[in-house]
């Protein structure tokens, strides 16, 4: 049987995923940033998933407006960097789990979670920056993902509370998988920011401090936060913080708290940072 062996929350600023290709991670803006993460790539050195899910957003680059999936899941066998205009990330190409994935989406759509299944996409900084974060600059990555792709940029979004239940349901995918395999799960995106409009640069550390108290723990209140508060109080893309929902509901109720770094600013948004194993 797979076991979920942990969560991990983390912002995905493209400007972390730039410092990282453009040897930058010591110079002085950027190094408590990566200091802070330090102890998070520890813990997944050692841990050794086999298999990431990785929830994340895709910033209009593979899917645009003119398809919008709630929930897209990647159901290939490898996803190419996006190029988001300066060309693709120098990463390492992004190796799926076409039998694991199919399983999840099988579990998933029985289980009542509508999810789209998708074979063939590239994945933005959404997705390749929080491997960054965990894993630094490697020849490849050392595990395979499953990209789990939410839309948070175009309303309606799904709520938090509806995130929070797909992520039960992923444990229960996970838990029902015929093969001994460990699994982590990425929540991507947040903390507070807005990109635009006349809150541009919108932080607010003391909401995001006490919502990542609550979201440890007492996560279904958190799940009930409405996107009207999280817009008001996080800005207008604060709201990727229900994407850590679906992590959270993968996770037991009671979690142990391996690491939890916060830093304000990367380039214009809070940085947030939090691995969490069940107890
Ligand atoms: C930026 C983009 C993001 O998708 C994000 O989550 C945070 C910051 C940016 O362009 O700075
Ligand atoms: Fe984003």
């Amino acid at each position: 049987m797979a076991k979920l062996l942990g969560g991990v929350g983390t912002s995905h600023v493209p400007s972390i995923g730039a410092a990282v290709d453009h040897g930058k991670t010591q110079e002085p803006y950027w190094k408590p940033v990566f200091d802070g993460m330090q102890a998070a790539k520890e813990w997944i050195a050692q841990a050794r998933p086999d298999v990431c899910v990785v929830v994340y957003n895709d910033h209009a680059s593979r899917f645009a407006l003119d398809l919008t999936p709630t929930f897209a899941l990647g159901v290939g066998s490898e996803f190419q960097p996006h190029d988001e205009g300066y060309g693709p990330r120098p990463v390492p190409v992004v190796k799926g789990d076409a039998e694991f994935g199919w399983h999840l989406a099988e579990s998933l759509i029985l289980d009542e979670f509508d999810i789209t299944i998708v074979s063939d996409m590239t994945v933005d900084h959404g997705l390749t920056v929080p491997l960054s974060v965990m894993f630094g600059q490697p020849d490849e990555w050392p595990c395979k993902v499953i990209p789990l792709c939410v839309n948070v940029i175009q309303y309606p979004q799904p709520t938090g509370n509806r995130c929070f239940n797909l992520g039960k349901a992923i444990r229960r995918a996970i838990e029902s998988y015929d093969a001994d395999i460990k699994v982590a799960i990425f929540g991507t995106g947040g903390l507070s920011h807005q990109l635009q409009g006349e809150r541009a640069g919108v932080i607010n550390a003391e909401y995001d401090n006490r919502w990542l108290d609550r979201f440890v723990a007492e996560p279904a209140e958190v799940a009930q936060i409405g996107h009207a508060e999280l817009l008001r109080e996080t800005g207008s893309e604060g709201i990727e913080c229900i994407m850590w929902l679906i992590m959270r509901g993968a996770l037991d109720e009671h979690v142990k708290v391996v690491h939890r770094f916060y830093h304000v600013p990367a380039s214009n948004t809070a940085y947030g940072l939090l691995v969490l194993e069940n107890k």
